[in-house]
């Protein structure tokens, strides 16, 4: 079986090194690839078939999607392939030709094997690249042609509100790729325990792409900038042992991460701080690992405070940091000031996908 993951553009390495250990831990024989034919946020797996035993001692084979499904952390979908092809130069075609194509490929596909009689169905696409055809096209023509086949075996039922089995379609660039996402409607990312919404907050695919990039050891950590809480509550649901604080100076947002971590069960592993970053030494001594999403240019209106911001913040930092930082933002000129004038280093640097944008990524020490 050949799974197709997808997660954030920028952190398929850490993906696929999640997605490596997790298969190594249930024992079944696997193959993995980053970005399939260049594709940027995507990993294919080739999977063999898993077993585990149940409590009669019987064998029983165990659901690979499934099992990535509950258990990753930075994947946003678990996709079981059907088929893939390469439509030379499908973007250029009109679109009566292009959808042909598509309809006559699909038609040819045995998706009877992934969808019973009995189940309902729809078609959910993705595009990108340039093309005369839209999303919706896709979704219309891999519909029709699903629904042709299947009416050999019977009568398909299409419910595209809540349907048992979702196909997904995608084209990207000249690739068409036809499979089964396994995850269904609502992205791994969006964590069932977010009760509160903040305006910034970030995936939680990010959080625990930067919380690798951090390698926290069991030392002191730190979300100085915590909004609802994302870092530090991936990081108290991955069993961390160390102290884990989050600083934030708004109360609406501090209460709103009290009530996310109270969500995810593990309110009484993080000490919540109502306080100001760029006076970080008042609230603690010393830490070992600090991680956090910054606050943006836009997104906290005045831009020319941004830089003040940063400098006082990182000269705080300086104070208090024993180890490693990790730091996200979109302001590239006025990170890299604050870090170099507080005397830290850049270890790494890395554009990940978040909210439509690239955005600079910086390991410190
Ligand atoms: C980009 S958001 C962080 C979002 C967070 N990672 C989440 O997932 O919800 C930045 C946060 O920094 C907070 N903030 C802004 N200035 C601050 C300061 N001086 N000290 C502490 N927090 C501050 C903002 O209120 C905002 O909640």
């Amino acid at each position: 079986m050949r799974l197709l993951l997808t997660t954030s553009q920028g952190i398929e390495d850490l993906a696929r090194a999640e997605l490596e250990g997790l298969l190594s831990s249930i024992g079944v024989p696997f193959r993995v690839e980053g970005k399939p034919l260049g594709v940027e946020g995507r990993v294919l797996a080739e999977v063999g078939e898993a077993f585990y035993t149940d409590e009669k001692g019987r064998k029983r084979e165990l659901s690979v999607s499934t099992y990535l499904n509950e258990r990753s952390r930075l994947l946003h979908r678990v996709i079981v392939e059907i088929a893939s092809e390469r439509f030379e130069g499908i973007g250029e075609e009109e679109p009566e030709r292009a959808l042909k194509k598509i309809e006559e490929f699909v038609s040819g596909l045995p998706v009877e094997r992934y969808v019973k009689t009995s189940e309902s169905f729809a078609v959910r696409s993705f595009r990108k690249g340039e093309h005369k055809i839209t999303s919706i096209d896709i979704s219309k023509t891999v519909g029709k042609a699903i629904f042709e086949r299947l009416e050999r075996f019977g009568t398909p039922r299409v419910n595209l509100d809540h349907p048992a089995v979702i196909f997904r379609a995608e084209l990207i660039g000249e690739v068409f790729f036809l499979g089964i996402d396994t995850t269904g409607d609502s992205s791994l990312h969006k964590r069932p325990w977010r009760v509160y919404d903040h305006p910034a907050h970030l995936k939680a695919s990010i959080a625990n792409a930067l919380i690798e990039l951090a390698k926290p050891d069991g030392g002191s950590f730190i979300d100085p900038f915590c909004g609802s809480g994302t870092i530090p509550i991936e990081l108290a649901l991955r069993g961390y042992g160390g102290r884990i604080i989050g600083l934030e100076k708004y109360r609406k947002h501090l209460r709103g991460a009290e009530m996310n971590a109270l969500s995810a069960g593990v309110l009484e592993r993080i000490e919540f701080i109502l306080g100001d970053a760029t006076r970080l030494s008042e609230y603690v001594e010393s830490v070992d690992f600090a991680v956090s999403n910054l606050p943006y240019g836009l997104k906290i209106g005045r831009k020319s405070a941004i830089p003040r911001l940063y400098m006082d913040f990182f000269s705080e930092l300086a104070k208090v940091l024993e180890k490693r930082g990790v730091f996200i933002t979109t302001e590239k000129r006025a990170i890299e000031k604050a870090i170099e004038e507080n005397g830290f280093d850049i270890k790494h640097h890395r554009l990940i996908g978040h909210g439509g944008l690239m955005v600079h990524t910086y390991v410190i020490e």
